[in-house]
C-alpha cells in the first residue's frame, strides 16, 4: 500500500491482539525512524523507553486512566523530554566534533548560536516545552513508520506523567512526554473513520 492508503488505514488502536508481538525487525525499523527525527538545532533533547515487561505495562495502564492499549500491546514506547540542556547541548557538540578541539573550534559560530540558546532557557521548567514539542516529532515519526509496516498504534497523552517517571525510574533530567503503545489490533476492535477538517478548512494558500 502507498504511504497515505497506510495513514489512512492506520487509526488510534485501543486493544491489541496479546498473542501477536511485532518481530525484532520490524521493530529495529521504527527505532530507526525515531533515530532519524530531525529536531530543533539537531539536539535530540529526548530519550525512549521501550517496555516489554507486563508487569511494567500493567503499573504503567493503572496511571493513564486504565486504558487497554497499553497492557495489551506488544511494546509500550515511552517519549521522554531531556531537561539537561546544556549537558545535551555538550553531547552533542563533541559528537559532531568528533571529540577534537580543532573541528570543534571551527564549529564555534554555531556552537555561540546553541549557547545563547541553551541560555536563555536556565531552568529544566524552561526547556521541558521545547524538549518535549522535540519528543512529540518523533512520535509522529514513529506512528509513521508503524503505519507503513501495518502496525497498530496509538498516540497517547493520557497518563501521569510523574507516576509513568516513577515506574521507569527516569532520572530527573527526564520527563514522560507521550507514549506510543503498539501491536496488531485486536478482532473485537473497530477501526474508527476517520474524522478530519477538510482540505479548504485546513488550509490556506498564500499566492
Ligand atoms: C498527542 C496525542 C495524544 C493522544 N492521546 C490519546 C490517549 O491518551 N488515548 C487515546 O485513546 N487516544 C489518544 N490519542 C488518539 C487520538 O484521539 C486520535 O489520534 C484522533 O482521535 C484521530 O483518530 P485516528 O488516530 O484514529 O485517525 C492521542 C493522539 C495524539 C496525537
Amino acid at each position: 500500500m502507498s504511504f497515505l492508503a497506510n495513514l489512512n488505514w492506520r487509526y488510534a488502536t485501543k486493544k491489541f491482539d496479546t498473542t501477536k508481538k511485532v518481530s525484532d525487525t520490524d521493530l529495529d525499523k521504527i527505532i530507526e525512524a525515531i533515530r532519524l527525527t530531525p529536531t530543533s538545532f539537531g539536539l535530540q533533547p529526548y530519550h525512549f523507553y521501550i517496555v516489554t515487561n507486563q508487569e511494567i505495562k500493567d503499573k504503567i495502564q493503572a496511571v493513564a486512566w486504565n486504558q487497554p492499549q497499553v497492557g495489551t500491546s506488544s511494546h509500550l514506547l515511552v517519549f521522554a523530554a531531556r531537561t539537561d540542556l546544556a549537558t545535551n547541548k555538550e553531547e552533542f557538540f563533541s559528537l559532531i566534533s568528533g571529540g577534537n578541539p580543532e573541528v570543534r573550534a571551527m564549529l564555534k559560530g554555531y556552537e555561540d548560536m546553541v549557547d545563547g540558546f541553551v541560555a536563555g532557557k536556565p531552568t529544566p521548567e524552561s526547556v521541558l516545552p521545547w524538549s518535549a514539542k522535540q519528543a512529540y516529532i518523533a512520535q509522529g515519526f514513529a506512528l509513521a513508520a508503524a503505519a507503513e509496516l501495518q502496525i497498530d498504534s496509538c498516540a497517547m497523552e493520557g497518563f501521569d506523567p510523574t507516576a509513568v517517571g516513577e515506574i521507569l525510574g527516569l532520572p530527573e533530567s527526564q520527563k514522560a512526554v507521550v507514549m506510543l503503545p503498539i501491536g496488531y489490533r485486536d478482532v473485537s476492535e473497530n477501526p474508527r473513520p476517520k474524522v478530519r477538517f477538510t482540505k479548504e478548512e485546513l488550509f490556506t494558500e498564500v499566492k
